[in-house]
């Protein structure tokens, strides 16, 4: 196997810190600054750079690409409105079709109104708890976003990033068990507006579990919200709650809505989501129909093409290959599993320590996939899209193997030279 040249990529890379703030989106892009891949364009579950090197993207823009890059239906769909215009000042009747279709699909879902990131429609979820209770704190378990509020219960020290402490003091960690919560109202003696947890980071993914935090907030008189941005239409069609076979009061959306258009939602309970109309949630873009025929397209597809099922297979025999890659090749340490269902499998020399990624042969792993064409992030979990096929899981299981052989080598040698 031949080593990509990054020639193209990496004068960019160079240029990109004269005009665009620290060099990069803030997206934690790019994966290895040695490999600055600048994306040129996609199809299926394969992206190429700006030099011409071809991947096999196991990334999918951090989950949002379910179905695959450039997908016809989905596309036609965003073209046709756009020929009519997307944005205006009053609703699109569109809005109404792609609402139906998550009331249909979603368990808790009554009442839906749309935002357009992830980080959006966890605040105003948080914010919604916060106005039906009339209560503030609110218990958390997972990654929900960028804003304030959450950052400062993930342990950003007072005045560090600009993150202001105030807003994230009555957000808590619960630890993601009904007993962790239980555990939690017991000590701090306040009444919670709302229990928010990503399905995703949220162990044992049980039903026993998820119906027992649920419980444990409504003694209480909070609220419960799950955070399905990343397993909304991955897990199940439903989302996590659909698998579990419990409600929560609220959910957030987002990820894999729209095939990569930029969109969100908030769903839930009639009774509790017809209060969005006292909370201040409106911003310019909230009426945008782009993205919102995306989703609608996404969404019949996704149903009609059993998608699920089909991320659940390839999910599972790259989890089944990477397994048996490492037996080779004597490799103890690393470990695939379902990070919680086949369609994210998670790959990491730190099985069950969250996104750590600083052992020396889980970088050195990584950053050789991306020089020999397979786009696999070191600190997340992966994805797959309904584009790959057992074939695509097979050559990025070539590439493995390859990349494996070096990184064994390679560790071997630094183990030998410690010991020495
Ligand atoms: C569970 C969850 N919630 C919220 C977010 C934030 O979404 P966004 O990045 O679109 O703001 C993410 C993003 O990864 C997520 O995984």
């Amino acid at each position: 196997m031949k080593a990509y040249s990054f020639r193209q990529s990496k004068k960019l890379w160079r240029e990109a810190s004269e005009w665009i703030a620290g060099g990069t989106q803030g997206t934690r892009q790019p994966l290895y600054p040695e490999y600055p891949t600048y994306f040129a364009r996609a199809k299926g579950c394969r992206m190429w750079d700006v030099d011409d090197n071809e991947f096999i993207d196991l990334l999918c823009s951090i989950g949002p690409i379910i179905l695959g890059y450039a997908y016809k239906r989905v596309d036609d769909a965003a073209v046709a409105i756009i020929r009519d215009s997307f944005q205006s000042s009053s609703n699109h009747p569109i809005q109404l079709e792609l609402a139906r279709l998550l009331v249909e699909m979603v368990p808790c879902a009554e009442r839906v109104r749309f935002l357009k990131t992830g980080t959006e429609a966890t605040l105003a979820a948080a914010r919604l708890a916060r106005c039906v209770t009339g209560r503030v704190p609110i218990a958390r378990h997972g990654y929900h976003g960028w804003a304030d509020i959450w950052k400062h219960a993930e342990g950003f020290p007072e005045g560090q990033g600009g993150v202001h402490q105030a807003a994230g003091e009555v957000v808590h960690q619960f630890g993601g068990t009904a007993e962790g919560l239980e555990q939690l109202f017991k000590k701090s003696r306040q009444k919670f507006a709302a229990v928010i947890l990503c399905p995703a980071d949220t162990r044992p993914f049980t039903p026993e579990n998820y119906q027992g935090i649920i419980d444990v907030a409504h003694q209480h008189g909070a609220l419960v919200i799950f955070d399905e941005v990343k397993t909304g239409f991955r897990v199940a069609l439903g989302g996590a709650q659909e698998l579990l076979g419990v409600t929560p009061d609220l959910t957030t959306l987002s990820k894999g809505m729209a095939n990569g258009y930029p969109l969100s939602a908030i769903v839930g309970k009639a009774a509790y989501m017809e209060r969005m109309s006292e909370t201040p949630t409106a911003g310019t873009f909230s009426v945008e129909a782009l993205s919102i025929a995306a989703a609608v397209a996404t969404l019949k597809e996704l149903k009609e093409k059993r998608v699920v099922d089909h991320l659940f297979k390839v999910g599972q025999r790259l989890i089944d290959g990477l397994n048996s890659i490492c037996l080779n090749h004597d490799m103890e340490e690393p470990k695939a599993y379902p990070a919680p269902v086949p369609s994210m499998p998670r790959f990491t020399w730190h099985p069950n320590e969250g996104n750590r990624c600083d052992h020396p042969a889980h970088q050195h792993f990584f950053s050789q996939c991306l020089r020999y064409g397979l786009f696999f992030c070191p600190w997340h979990v992966a994805f797959v899209n309904y584009s790959h096929k057992n074939r695509d899981i097979d050559e990025c299981l070539e590439i493995c193997d390859f990349v494996m052989g070096k990184t064994r080598r390679t560790w071997k040698r630094s183990r030998v030279q410690r010991m020495s």
